[in-house]
């Protein structure tokens, strides 16, 4: 894959996955517009090391209406855009019979709202060809017991994906890379750790780097659109 200096807007980039492809992203020579919430030591490092490749713009999610501004900013600084990577995303319970109005409105806006309404407002700056893709979960397909917001949220990511490659063809492709246990969330016990693992008919989890190889695979397809490339060691199979 040829980066020739492309940019890249990575949504989510201060973290856990969405560090690991920024950083794979500026190894390999792109430029990286990396959207954060809440800044990291590991960005200032970046910022250091890869110089003006890397530009950090602040945005949250919850708040569409600052979406083209935003998208104005990271085009007029990095120029029109090859490949849009939203990563960022919030996961955590929410047991039926128990879910607040708040807990269902804060995991749509940050899962699909505020993924949908910056991806609109990078419409307009996407290079021809170009990609868009969406980091979702296995469990937008299937069920996860006890986080039914969370998982109807990632299926309205993955409806969105498949409209959106329908709506952007043939200029921009559309795909989805839906993870299975990757990396476990840090709070997780033990015994939820082991439970993961032996969901999967690999008996391990995977690590941010192969969620790189998928993205990397899917940008140097020419004939992939609307399609969900599950990274999970075999756990939608179970
Ligand atoms: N890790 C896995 O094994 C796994 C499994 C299945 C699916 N996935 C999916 O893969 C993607 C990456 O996973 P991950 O584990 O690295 O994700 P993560 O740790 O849950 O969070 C990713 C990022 O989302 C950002 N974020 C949260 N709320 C935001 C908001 N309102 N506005 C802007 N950014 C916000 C966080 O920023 P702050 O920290 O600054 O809040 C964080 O950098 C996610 O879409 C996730 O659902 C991951």
């Amino acid at each position: 894959m040829t980066s020739e200096n492309r940019h890249i807007v990575v949504v989510g980039c201060a973290r856990r996955i969405g560090l690991t492809l920024t950083q794979c992203f500026l190894e390999c020579g792109y430029r990286v517009s990396g959207l954060y919430k809440t800044e990291s030591s590991e960005l200032s490092l970046i910022q250091k090391r890869f110089g003006d490749r890397f530009t950090a713009f602040p945005f949250d999610l919850r708040k569409p209406d600052q979406a083209a501004e935003m998208a104005q900013k990271a085009v007029r600084q990095n120029g029109s855009v090859f490949a849009l990577i939203p990563v960022a995303s919030q996961f955590y319970r929410t047991p039926l019979g128990q879910v607040t109005e708040a807990s269902w409105d804060d995991l749509f806006d940050t899962n699909v709202k505020g993924h949908f309404f910056l991806t609109q407002a990078f419409l307009s700056h996407l290079e021809r060809p170009s990609h868009i893709i969406n980091l979702i979960d296995i469990f937008s397909f299937k069920p996860l017991r006890g986080y039914i917001a969370y998982t109807a949220a990632k299926g309205a990511l993955l409806s969105l994906t498949r409209n959106l490659a329908n709506e952007l063809a043939p200029h921009t492709q559309v795909n989805a890379i839906s993870p299975g246990p990757v990396l476990l969330p840090e709070n997780f016990t033990e015994e939820e750790k082991s439970l993961h693992c032996s969901r999967t008919l690999l008996g391990r989890t995977g690590s941010p780097t192969d969620i790189w190889n998928a993205v990397q695979f899917l940008l140097a397809s020419r004939y992939i659109t609307g399609m969900n490339l599950c990274v999970d060691g075999g756990s939608s199979l179970m």
